[in-house]
């Protein structure tokens, strides 16, 4: 009673006060804890950007040198754990499984029951130094990501799971895990985990620990929103992800990447961009990749993107859609339409050139963008759970337009 006007899409509804990532949408500029994203970008590791996000500074040789061997450690499944990712269509989405797989997680964990309260708040304070057993959500979720993601990876080939190997980076093992790019022949390793022998191409290893980077954390994007709505009513951490997991699968969200390469394929060739501009305009198709509710100029992602998309193209090959896709960006940067209502690209604009370059299929793609944004979605939930307010439900109102009260009418008199 007495609500006048609804925000639809949050236009204008800050939910929280928050010090993890800052965006300013008119000048393009992107922090993560006050560093410029390019700074982070060119000099740092996921990993780091990881702890910074989660825990709020850099970590110091030492903090770092018991953070990293942490999360690794931590990514090795239950054997049992096989069966759950077995009882899945060969052809299922692996953002369904990987949903799904997260879910799953939280039910290894006796603490995770959501009516154990005190350990909730156990586990936030987990982190560096760490030794409670329940202050490990975040060593778990992140150590397991990569873990789960190449599990519903390999399940859907029939092949055999990978355990994470040691003396690894985060990414290099993922990458491992997969054991899928050719391109890494020519880096043969004595590590035979699994039964792969190759180690991955160190240009495309730094390449994914980069867009892991730009991944990592968004402020109040569509996921982290759903992470902190599922988280406010207090389950465990394990079902707060997977909430926001969900939420990424949208083409409008973390989906993009994947559509963008969709609408590539559609266009087919450089001649063919006006008329798919055309058909945008006439509200018949979405330009993905372009767009964002808080850039108004071009995501800063972006640039970073476009330069690591040529590392990667020096060792891979450039995609064949590359000069379809240069030649829509180009032309939509230069039409009015665009260019009036401030449509530019977004970060999910070229990382599907990336990716499929590295040979991943393209229902894979937003399983890439999920790993590295379990940290961001962390970093909030744990800002939440530690915020000397305490968590208050997430309980919006409405504004109802339905009837006024109505009697009841018997099925033999309806009409
Ligand atoms: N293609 C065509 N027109 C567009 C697009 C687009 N990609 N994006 C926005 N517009 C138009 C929209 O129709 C509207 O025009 P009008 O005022 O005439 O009705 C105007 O631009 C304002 O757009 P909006 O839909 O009100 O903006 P929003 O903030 O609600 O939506 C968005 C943001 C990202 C959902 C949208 O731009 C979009 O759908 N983009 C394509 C999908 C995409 O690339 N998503 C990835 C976003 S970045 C990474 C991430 O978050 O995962």
């Amino acid at each position: 009673r007495g609500l006048r006007v609804s925000d639809r899409g949050f236009l204008n509804t800050a939910v929280i006060e928050s010090s993890i990532t800052y965006i300013d949408g008119d000048n393009g500029i992107l922090r993560y804890r006050g560093y410029p994203i390019e700074q982070l970008a060119a000099k740092s590791s996921f990993l780091e950007c990881a702890y910074l996000l989660i825990y709020g500074s850099l970590p110091t040789r030492a903090q770092l040198s018991y953070f990293e061997p942490e999360v690794l450690n931590h990514g090795v499944m239950h054997a049992d754990a096989a069966g759950f990712f077995r009882a899945f269509r060969y052809d299922a989405h692996p953002m369904a499984i990987l949903t799904s797989a997260f879910a799953y997680l939280g039910s290894y964990y006796r603490e995770a029951n959501p009516s154990l309260q005190e350990y909730l708040h156990e586990w936030c304070k987990g982190g560096p130094g760490c030794t409670s057993e329940h202050g490990q959500a975040d060593f778990r979720l992140i150590g397991k990501a990569t873990t789960l993601a190449a599990m519903a990876y390999r399940v859907r080939q029939g092949r055999e799971f990978v355990v994470p190997p040691t003396g690894m980076s985060y990414t290099e093992s993922f990458l491992f895990q997969l054991d899928h790019l050719s391109h890494s022949d020519a880096f043969p390793t004595t590590l035979t985990s699994g039964g792969a022998t190759y180690r991955p191409h160190p240009v495309l290893v730094r390449a994914l620990d980069i867009l892991f980077i730009l991944h990592a954390d968004h402020e109040m994007n569509a996921s982290s929103t759903t992470v902190l709505q599922t988280g406010s009513s207090l389950p465990d951490p394990y079902s707060a992800i997977a909430a926001g997991c969900a939420s990424l699968y949208g083409p409008l969200h973390g989906g993009a990447n994947e559509a963008v390469i969709r609408m590539l394929v559609s266009i087919g060739s450089p001649e063919n961009v006006p008329e798919f501009l055309a058909a945008v305009k006439r509200r018949e198709k979405v330009l993905s990749g372009f767009g964002h509710r808080v850039y108004k100029t071009s995501d800063p992602r972006s640039f970073i993107i476009r330069k690591v998309a040529d590392e990667v193209f020096a060792v891979t090959g450039a995609d064949p859609l590359l000069n379809t896709a240069m030649a829509l960006h180009d032309a939509a940067l230069k039409d009015a339409y665009f260019v009036s209502r401030k449509l530019a690209p977004n970060v999910d604009f070229w990382s599907g050139l990336i990716y499929r370059a590295m040979g991943f299929p393209m229902d894979f793609f937003p399983v890439l963008f999920v790993v590295p944004r379990v940290v961001g979605w962390l970093a909030h939930w744990r800002q939440m759970m530690l915020s000397p307010e305490g968590v208050k439900i997430w309980r919006p109102r409405q504004i109802y337009v339905g009837p006024s009260e109505r009697p009841y009418v018997p099925l033999e008199e309806r009409q």
